[in-house]
């Protein structure tokens, strides 16, 4: 099976982080049917100060021709907030990327780098956020003035059929009981218009139990019983905001992974953590959310569940011998990114070889 993958390192620690992500997809390739062809397409801070753009036009180009897009991460200190990252914005607009897909599992062995104390983690927390993501605040429609500025909340009927829709599905296939919609329907028109969409068709899943919660109280309730939720479904400013919070409990920014996903066109695969300028080229960066993002473009884009799991595994294995300083433990060795890359590549290939 050949696959073309196109490549955005980005700025910071992102080059950093991707090649452990390739390091993963060759071992892949090595051991199974699949055959993956790499093409760079170069995008955010460092493209823009060369480039005066920040998404060059044969980058889109070489994206649009791809199967799938792994990304790593954009932005630079020394540029106004958004000349670099807005090269998101068009990707995700540009291809309609309608899904945002942020898993927060925390791992067992990292149980003890979760901030929460034990008896709030509970059982476990194992969410999947399934974030709008090309509609709402981030549709990009408003001014901004001296003296005021606006921006305007807009959903549609359809943007929010096709995620509601991809959230329950997304459930079905996982076996979660529950999915949870996130919204503010006590005070916005948008939500009203997405809690109704919500129940019209939780009617076709009558296997899956739902309940709607406020976004405030929703924050609260993700860090007193986080073990409550599997499948949550917002919109994308609210999406914004909880995956990172939910990304804090998973033991480190640095194990976020995500897939901005439209079923069955290119889609991209990117670590929730930025472009770390503080740590960019001291090769401490933790690769696993890049990792793990490859792991979902294996079951999203590659409809592969059993290489996902496969990943998924490995890290778990890797994680009880050696972490990056962000999850060390005292007892365990304290890898550089290049070797957590490695350790775990060796863990799949073990898998991959049985
Ligand atoms: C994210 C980021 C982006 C967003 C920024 C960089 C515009 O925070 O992917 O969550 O708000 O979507
Ligand atoms: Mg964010």
């Amino acid at each position: 099976m050949k696959k073309i993958i196109a490549i955005t390192r980005g700025d910071g620690c992102g080059p950093e982080v991707v090649n452990e992500g390739i390091k993963i997809l060759k071992i892949v390739s090595e051991f199974t049917d699949y055959d993956f062809e790499f093409k760079d397409a170069p995008a955010g801070g460092e493209v823009w100060k060369q480039y005066g753009t920040n998404l060059p036009e044969k980058s889109f180009e070489t994206i649009k021709k791809s199967d799938t897009l792994l990304f790593g991460a954009i932005g630079l200190p020394d540029l106004p907030p958004g000349v670099a990252e807005s090269a998101i914005m068009k990707i995700r607009q540009g291809l309609d990327l309608y899904v945002n897909l942020r898993p927060a599992k925390l791992y067992d062995v990292l149980r003890e780098k979760c901030p929460l104390k034990s008896e709030f983690i509970g059982s476990g927390i194992d969410i999947t956020f399934v974030r709008e993501n090309t509609e709402g605040l981030y549709k990009n429609v408003g001014s901004l003035g001296e003296d005021s500025a606006e921006n305007l909340m807009f959903y549609t009927r359809d943007g929010c059929e096709r995620i509601i829709k991809f959230a329950f599905e997304f459930a079905k296939k996982k076996n979660h009981k529950i999915v949870t919609s996130v919204d503010k329907a006590n005070l916005l028109n948008t939500s009203k218009l997405w809690r109704k969409i919500f129940h019209e068709m939780s009617g076709n899943y009558s296997n899956i139990e739902t309940e709607d919660i406020y976004i405030d109280a929703f924050t609260q309730w993700l860090i007193r019983a986080p073990h409550r939720f599997q499948t949550v479904v917002t919109g994308n400013m609210f999406g914004d905001i909880i995956s990172d919070e939910g990304a804090f409990l998973i033991g480190s920014l640095g194990m976020g992974s995500s897939g901005n996903i439209h079923p069955g066109k290119v889609s991209m695969y990117e670590p929730i953590h930025g472009s770390a300028p503080d740590i960019a080229g001291k090769g401490i960066a933790n690769p696993i959310g890049t990792i793990l993002s490859v792991k979902i473009m294996f079951e999203e884009s590659f409809n592969s569940s059993e290489i996902g799991n496969e990943i998924d595994h490995a890290v778990e294995e890797a994680l009880q011998e050696g972490r990056t300083v962000d999850i060390k433990s005292k007892s365990l060795e304290t890898l550089s990114t290049m070797e957590m890359g490695d350790l775990i590549a060796n863990k799949l290939k073990s898998k991959l070889k049985a």
